[in-house]
């Protein structure tokens, strides 16, 4: 088991790297089967466990994987053989379904078991089915722990999300760029991980247009080829390094960044009294002094990210003033409250809205990382504690945070990974 131990109460500051974003990889990565050929995919988080999960994933179907550097592999999908795909291989991350959209676009069928991934809440894939149905395909789900999907063809059709969901898209987006016709998905997220997918695609000869709109064309083609890509930067961390600088009342550069991408996320922190100064691809994120409070709601891109929700409210617990955050994506995205109520945070729950009184300081205690982003949000917490907090569960942060101890140690952060043998044992380092 592992753990971080984190000795807070020193403000973070030089210059961190963002590296590429996860969910554009999640999408690109099963992407790279849609043709015969070989893809080099660059700018990859191939040191997070979910984009291990994939790679392997693709191995499994009888890709050939070849790692070129840190940051870049080549996919090899000549030889892809296989349409079905185990729960193995899906069990630990939710995008693994998107090989069902990928595998229906190369072979016309698939079968592939449901996914796993963070708990949020229920994560229906409803829209999903009912985009491939609508493309011609035969979906059946077998005790409820496989999808098989059969066709004869596929064809080009209407398909209008009843709601906005980033899966839904690229899983419709990677069938029907094989298919015969015409596709147009209205309702589309809008992402920057849903213009980055599409991007990709084009650049393997697809003809899609209209991604980042709610509108997205999708003309099929009858063959699409390698590439060379490179995906965009994560948001996400991004976002996280920059509410850390934040919070711990530090003063980062964070570097490789599109600050378009952050600017829902510049807009609050400015709200609450930080200085954010952008550059070509870079952002500059200062606070001097106690956070002011705001509010904040989720919502679809381009509004605030369910994904910086947590991050977030840990600078509003130290805020001067109550805030109200509002969750309108997930039904059970507020678990790390319980987390930071052990540090001292003052926040009560009320189905998807939280109240939190902002208190002077934190302190650090025992806490775990219930998700991905909850997990993040711990280390923040930690940053900005006085005292040392240790985080249990941290293979949830190791999905998605390439290199995590090294970066924030760079700016200044007193954070260590440890092994325990078992939860009695001594703490025993391991780097
Ligand atoms: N929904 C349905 N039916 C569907 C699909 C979705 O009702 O068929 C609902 C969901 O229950 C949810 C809403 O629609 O209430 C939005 O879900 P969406 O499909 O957009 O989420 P997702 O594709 O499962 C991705 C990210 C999440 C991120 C959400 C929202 C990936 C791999 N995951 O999930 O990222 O929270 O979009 O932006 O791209 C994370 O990175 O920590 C993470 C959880």
């Amino acid at each position: 088991m592992e753990k971080f131990i984190i000795n807070g109460g020193t403000p973070l500051n030089g210059e961190v790297t963002i590296s590429g974003a996860k969910n554009a990889a999640l999408a690109i990565i099963p992407a790279s089967i849609l043709c015969r050929d070989v893809c080099r995919i660059e700018n990859l988080p191939v040191s997070i466990s979910d984009v291990n999960y994939m790679m392997k994933a693709l191995r499994h179907i009888g890709a050939e994987v070849k790692f070129i550097n840190e940051s870049t592999i080549e996919v090899d999908s000549r030889h892809v053989s296989s349409y079905v795909i185990s729960h193995d291989m899906t069990r630990y991350l939710r995008a693994s379904y998107y090989f069902i959209g990928a595998l229906l676009g190369r072979f016309g069928r698939a079968r592939v078991a449901m996914p796993g991934g963070c708990y949020l809440g229920p994560r229906p894939i409803d829209q999903h089915i009912k985009g491939f149905e609508l493309l011609g395909a035969k979906i059946s789900v077998e005790d409820n722990a496989i999808v098989e999907a059969n066709s004869g063809g596929l064809f080009g059709a209407p398909i209008y999300l009843d709601v906005v969901s980033v899966g839904a898209t690229v899983n419709i987006m990677l069938a029907a760029c094989r298919a015969e016709g015409q596709t147009i998905i209205e309702n589309a997220a809008k992402e920057p991980h849903i213009v980055d997918l599409a991007n990709f695609l084009n650049s393997m000869g697809a003809d899609i247009r209209g991604a980042g709109t709610d509108t997205i064309k999708i003309r099929g083609v009858e063959n699409l080829h390698g590439c060379t890509y490179s995906i965009i930067p994560d948001q996400i961390e991004a976002g996280t390094f920059m509410v850390a600088a934040a919070a711990t009342g530090g003063d980062v550069l964070i570097k490789n960044v599109i600050p378009k991408h952050l600017e829902s996320i510049s807009t609050k922190l400015i709200e609450c009294g930080a200085e954010v100064e952008e550059y070509d691809e870079a952002v500059k994120v200062s606070m001097k002094g106690r956070p002011g409070r705001c509010n904040i709601k989720t919502m679809p891109h381009p509004g605030f990210p369910t994904d910086m929700q947590p991050q977030f409210a840990v600078l509003l617990a130290l805020a001067e003033g109550t805030s109200i955050v509002s969750e309108s994506i997930w039904s059970n995205r507020f678990r790390y409250t319980e987390q930071l109520a052990r540090m001292g945070a003052n926040i009560t729950v009320d189905g998807q809205i939280a109240m939190i009184h902002g208190v002077e300081s934190l302190k650090g205690a025992p806490v775990r990382a219930d998700d991905l982003r909850a997990g993040a949000a711990m280390i923040i917490a930690g940053l900005a504690a006085s005292g040392t907090t240790e985080i249990e569960d941290i293979l949830y942060i190791d999905r998605g945070y390439e290199h995590v101890v090294e970066k924030f140690s760079n700016i200044g952060g007193d954070i260590r990974r440890v092994t325990c043998k078992d939860p009695d044992s001594e703490i025993e380092s391991a780097g």
